[in-house]
This record gives C-alpha cells, structure tokens and sequence, in this order.
C-alpha cells in the first residue's frame, strides 16, 4: 500500500449504492474496510435510475435481484468491515417477516451484515440473528437510550454488532451529532461488543470528529472521501477541536449525556424516536418508488 496515505484507526466504509463509487474511493484510499447500502442509496444506483427513467417499474422481487447484484459487485471490492445491507420494513413489518429477509440477504455474500431499523421489531429481529450467527448492523440511531438498547438486546452476540449513529441528520436540527457519537463512546465498554459506525457524515469536519473520537468505523459518502485524500489524507492531532456548527456558523446546540445502566432489560430504554420514524417513511418512499403500482 502506498506510505503517503494515512490511515485512522477508525474503518473506511463507503455509503453508497454504485460500486464504481466504491471503486473510485479505493483507488484514492488503498484499500475500503467496507460498504453501508441503504434503500435510497439502492434507488439512486445509476442502472436502476435508469431503468426506472425509461418507464421500467421494478418488482419486489426484481428490486431485490437487483439489490443482491449491487452487493455482489461490491463485495469483493471491500474489506472485513462487510457490506451492510437493509431489509425493506415499514411500521406493519414485525421482528419474524425482517429476520426472514435479513436470512436471506445474508447469504448473498460472505461478509454481509444486516441492517434493520432501531425500532422494538428490528431490535427483535437483531437479536434472532444473532442468536444464528447473523451479523447485524442497527441503523437510524438518533439517541444514546437506543444505542443502549441495541447492547442490551444483542449481548448474546459471540461478533461485533454495529450500531449507527446518524450525526448529519440531528445536526441539520440544529443538535449536535457529534455529542451522540461521543456519549455512545462513552458509556459503551471500551472492550464491548458493539462498535459505533458513525453514518450521515456530510463533510471533512465530521470525519476528522469521528477518527479524533476513535469511532470503530466511519461510513460516508465517496465525495467526502475524496475531499479527504485530495487534502492528503488528514489526520486529527491531539490539538483537534471539534466545533460543531451548522452551515450559516451558528453553534450545533449540545447533546448531554446520560447515566445508563447497559444490564437493564433492552425493552426499558426508551428507543422511541421522530428521526428513526421519519428515516423509515423516507426509505419506504425511496423503495416504493422504483416499484410497480399494483406491486
Ligand atoms: C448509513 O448507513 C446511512 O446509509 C447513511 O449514512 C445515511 O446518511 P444521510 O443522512 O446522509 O442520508
């Protein structure tokens, strides 16, 4: 691997849904540990885009092919950090009807983890596939009593469980993502079993706040990355300050933490959450939208 890129200590992941994307990243970086999907990022795949602009309306079924394809191509191309890939859920989708699909899209490649939503049902479908050896990754996390829930439900878990704070969508709230990062940081043992992938990053400044906070891995999108290796692959110092300011300058307002016993039952946290809601319609949205009316 080439001397002059530096690497954190933090994993690469690229957040995407078109492996030419991944490729590019690769080529700038050395080498990817990984890859998050996500419905939205799926509809946005150029040869789906495609299809769906020239009048094609996929099936579920063809929808799901065409999922499985995109991972296919990908996964060859990153590391053991795997390729996350998310069942399709919305609020009439119970723990039983996500752990079949997760089951299914595990073995689409070796390194695959399964994304289900940070919601009562997918905390239960995590903890099914665990319990079978599934890795899991807990996406749409907005607060530090879901991250805790997710290491109460999956404490079974003999491999490393991911869960996924979005700090891109609470900062466009004007709060502080980069607090949620840290205080999940903070309360999870340094030697436990599930590793914060930070998600949503939106620019430099967030990646240099996640490696500063030594997040196990950082997932974000191929442009981010390349503005990283175009500035020669910086690295925070022990000087790094993270700001957290919105885009006009204004101060991101700040996250406190929380004391949270992590032996309490996963089912006493309180996991309920606006952005998790609205993260599932936004994806039931994207999903739907390449499909068939009648489908
Ligand atoms: C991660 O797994 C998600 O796909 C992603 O980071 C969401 O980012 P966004 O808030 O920019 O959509």
């Amino acid at each position: 691997m080439d001397a002059s890129i530096r690497r954190p200590k933090t994993k690469i992941l690229v957040d995407g849904g078109d492996p030419q994307e991944t490729l590019r990243v690769k080529s700038l970086t050395g080498a990817v540990d990984g890859q998050t999907t996500n419905p939205t990022l799926i509809s946005k795949n150029p040869e789906v885009r495609s299809e769906v602009s020239s009048g094609h309306k996929f099936t579920s079924r063809e929808e799901l092919d065409e999922y499985k394809k995109i991972v296919q191509t990908i996964s060859p191309l990153v590391g053991d950090a795997g390729v996350s890939i998310e069942v399709f859920s919305d609020f009439n989708t119970n723990a039983e009807e996500m752990f079949a699909q997760g089951k299914e899209m595990f073995s689409w490649v070796p390194n695959a983890y399964v994304k289900y939503p940070c919601t009562h049902e997918g905390l239960r479908a995590a903890q099914m596939s665990v319990d079978q050896a599934i890795r899991v990754n807990i996406t749409l996390c907005f607060s530090q009593q879901q991250a805790a829930a997710v290491y109460a439900a999956t404490k079974r878990s003999k491999q490393p469980v991911y869960v996924s704070p979005f700090l891109g969508r609470l900062d466009d709230r004007g709060e502080n993502g980069m607090d949620l990062v840290a205080n999940i940081k903070k309360m999870y043992p340094g030697d436990g079993h599930v590793h914060v992938l930070a998600a949503s990053i939106r620019h430099l400044d967030h990646l240099l706040g996640v490696f500063a906070l030594q997040a196990e891995l950082a997932t974000a999108p191929a442009k981010v990355w390349e503005e990283w290796a175009a500035k020669s692959f910086p690295l925070p110092g022990s000087d790094f300050v993270y700001e957290g300011r919105d885009q006009s300058g204004n101060r991101l307002r700040p996250i406190p933490y929380e004391s949270l016993d992590l032996s309490r039952p996963w089912e006493t946290f309180d996991i309920r959450h606006e952005l998790t809601t609205k993260g599932i319609q936004q994806f039931v949205a994207d999903y739907k939208s390449t499909l068939k009316q009648s489908a």
